[in-house]
């Protein structure tokens, strides 16, 4: 047990970074390697692409969706794809705050493209995106992480001078050159952020989004088009435990592997699932083009594979025809089997159902 540690009392002790024990294991050293180069790989995949950010919005709704979940907050695929899509808003408060999180994602994403370096006003930017109110840095004490049972099992720092004095230190680990592996430098700053807990609500949502903007950042991916939670949601008892684990006993080789193996199973899960996409994509481009060739454009097919839901304003606004014929073109492309259509509201949402069970097989 940590000397100052008492999970009923402030932390407000938390060690600042770089922590004193090296962490540099050969154990780590080895995973961080194999970490790396499935990220590679991935990277490899998706800067070959003709169109890179062709998939990112799909990956990135997966990526709010299953980081908002690990919060409990639920909504389904179809749901969410639907609202993202629809003129009429019909969303359940879970699916907007999913929709929300994207967004606060997209933002960041953005944000770091102007000031390359990640901060504590971007990180309130996030969280202000995320839970759309201003809720800033919290003042008041009273925050605890509860388990299920209602039992505390950790209370994060109190008082804005010292989180603030902390999300500094954190700020500076970052952004300086220090000789730790990027890989490892994200799994500190996950704990470091955790661990401080900075705002009342949205912490771990805000932390999940800075790994995505830190590997941009790192440029270990070119095009952010990871789903890292999906690892999270699978293994959610270690993710909580092996945080404990570092506060209360130093335990920081756990929790560095437990990141090294998100990283490692999401960089071989993506690559294959954009394989996937990727030969869907090709196999249909030439179904389209033998069934269909009046209707076939390579910039039609690409917009079927955005979203796995499409409707006739995209076509209208990639200027593939007139309302009336990109109209046909759908509904051609339903009868021959492509597409199946829904009525939402007053419009008609097509799907590509192909690429939807890709992306539902988990
Ligand atoms: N023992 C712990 N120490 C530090 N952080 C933890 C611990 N257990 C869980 N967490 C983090 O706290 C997050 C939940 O905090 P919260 O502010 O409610 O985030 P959100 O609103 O995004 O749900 C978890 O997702 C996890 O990242
Ligand atoms: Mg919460």
């Amino acid at each position: 047990m940590m000397e100052n540690f008492d999970r009923n009392i402030s932390y407000n002790d938390l060690p600042l970074l770089p922590p004193k024990k090296l962490l540099e294991t050969t154990k780590v050293l080895r995973k961080t390697i194999v970490a790396s180069r499935a990220l590679a790989h991935l990277n490899g995949m998706l800067t070959n692409l003709p169109n890179p950010t062709l998939f990112l919005d799909t990956i990135h709704l997966l990526e709010a969706k299953a980081s908002s979940e690990i919060e409990n907050i639920i909504t389904t695929n179809d749901d969410l794809y639907k609202s993202l899509v629809a003129d009429k808003r019909f969303d359940s408060s879970a699916t907007k705050e999913v929709l929300s999180y994207k967004e606060a994602l997209w933002n960041g994403l953005h944000e770091i493209e102007v000031r390359p370096f990640i901060s504590t006003n971007l990180c309130i930017d996030i969280v202000q995106n995320i839970k759309k109110n201003t809720a800033g840095i919290r003042t008041t004490p009273g925050t605890a992480l509860k388990n299920a049972k209602g039992k505390t099992i950790y209370t994060p720092p109190a008082g804005e001078a010292v989180i603030r004095e902390k999300l500094a230190n954190l700020e500076t680990f970052i952004n300086e050159n220090n000789t730790i592996d990027p890989l490892i430098k994200m799994a500190l700053m996950h704990y470091q952020f955790e661990a401080i807990h900075p705002f009342s609500d949205g912490n771990g949502r805000t932390g999940r989004i800075l790994l995505l903007l830190y590997l941009k950042l790192e440029n270990l991916l070119d095009t952010p088009a990871i789903y890292l939670s999906e690892y999270i949601i699978k293994s959610k008892a270690d993710y909580y435990n092996k945080l404990r684990e570092v506060t209360e006993n130093n335990n920081w080789e756990s929790w560095i592997l437990y990141m090294l193996e998100m990283v490692e199973f999401t960089a071989n899960k993506g690559l294959k699932r954009l394989k996937e996409v990727t030969e869907l994509m090709e196999h249909m481009a030439t179904e389209i083009k033998e069934k269909l060739p009046k209707v076939y454009t390579k910039e039609l097919v690409e917009i079927l594979f955005r979203l796995p839901y499409t409707k006739r304003q995209f076509l209208i606004d990639e200027k593939l025809g007139t309302p009336k014929t990109v109209g046909n073109y759908l509904k051609d492309l339903e009868n021959a089997g492509f597409l199946t259509s829904e009525k939402v509201g007053k419009e008609k949402l097509y799907l590509n159902y192909r690429l939807m069970a890709i992306l539902d097989q988990s």
